[in-house]
């Protein structure tokens, strides 16, 4: 699998600040990444490349990423000469995404989820927000809420995947442009309803994006 997931750190703020800037470039102020990290309430999740970046994953993901010799060949050479953004050669890591949730009682609010313009449509805001909510459940949440913009179809069409309805609209809530909010929220993540919908949707993400070998990451430990 070309990202994986975990919680971000201090060393990614920077990049995870660009990636906000590029998805919302109109919001302001920027959300305190620095000082939630020591925020109990607060949990974020990065997606990172382990590709070596947007061109080498392109150009395997082109060609079907297995069998693509010349990306096997790069990426060997990256990792002999430690050329490889991750794998421990004391470079930065690619995050290619991010995503954050406030936790209220028993409610999981997704504040944000953003990918890098350069690697959306490649499975990593999906594989951010199966993440979320396997955190959600793991922290006892029992349901997942967010607003999202009334224009903001690429991410509505993305919860509603998995399963979150419209429930209300909050008019006028984005400052910068008046923009009407829509609200959107999970039935009982632990119904066994959810569940069986959460489980078909992993299986079908894997089969789409997870080569046979590997797993599906998590930022849980088992
Ligand atoms: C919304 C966003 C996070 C999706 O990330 P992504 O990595 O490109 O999405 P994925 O490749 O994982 O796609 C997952 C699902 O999202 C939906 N989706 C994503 N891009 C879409 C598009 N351009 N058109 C329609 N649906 C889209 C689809 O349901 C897709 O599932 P499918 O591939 O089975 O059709 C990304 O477009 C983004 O960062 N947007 C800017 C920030 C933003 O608006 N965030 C949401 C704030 S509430």
């Amino acid at each position: 699998m070309r990202f994986t997931v975990r919680p971000m750190q201090k060393d990614d703020v920077p990049q995870v600040m660009a990636i906000d800037r590029e998805a919302f470039p109109t919001q302001w102020p920027p959300p305190p990444f620095t000082r939630d990290l020591n925020n109990r309430l607060v949990r974020y999740l990065v997606a990172v490349d382990r590709s070596g970046g947007p061109d080498q994953g392109a150009e395997a993901l082109a060609s079907g990423e297995r069998g693509n010799w010349q990306a096997l060949l790069s990426r060997l050479r990256q990792w002999f000469t430690r050329e490889s953004p991750v794998g421990g050669s004391g470079q930065e890591e690619t995050v290619a995404g991010y995503a954050a949730m406030w936790l209220m009682v028993d409610e999981a609010h997704l504040t944000s989820i953003a990918v890098r313009k350069t690697y959306r449509r490649m499975g990593v805001g999906e594989l951010l927000l199966i993440c979320m909510i396997d955190l959600a459940i793991k922290l006892k949440a029992r349901v997942m809420t967010l607003e999202t913009r009334v224009s903001n179809r690429e991410a509505q069409a993305l919860y509603r995947k998995y399963g979150f309805s419209r429930v209300g609209i909050r008019r006028r809530y984005y400052s910068d442009d008046g923009e009407d909010a829509v609200i959107m929220t999970t039935e009982n993540l632990t119904s066994e309803l959810y569940q069986a919908r959460l489980r078909r949707l992993r299986q079908a993400y894997a089969d789409r994006w997870v080569p046979a070998s590997q797993t599906l990451p998590s930022p849980l430990p088992d």
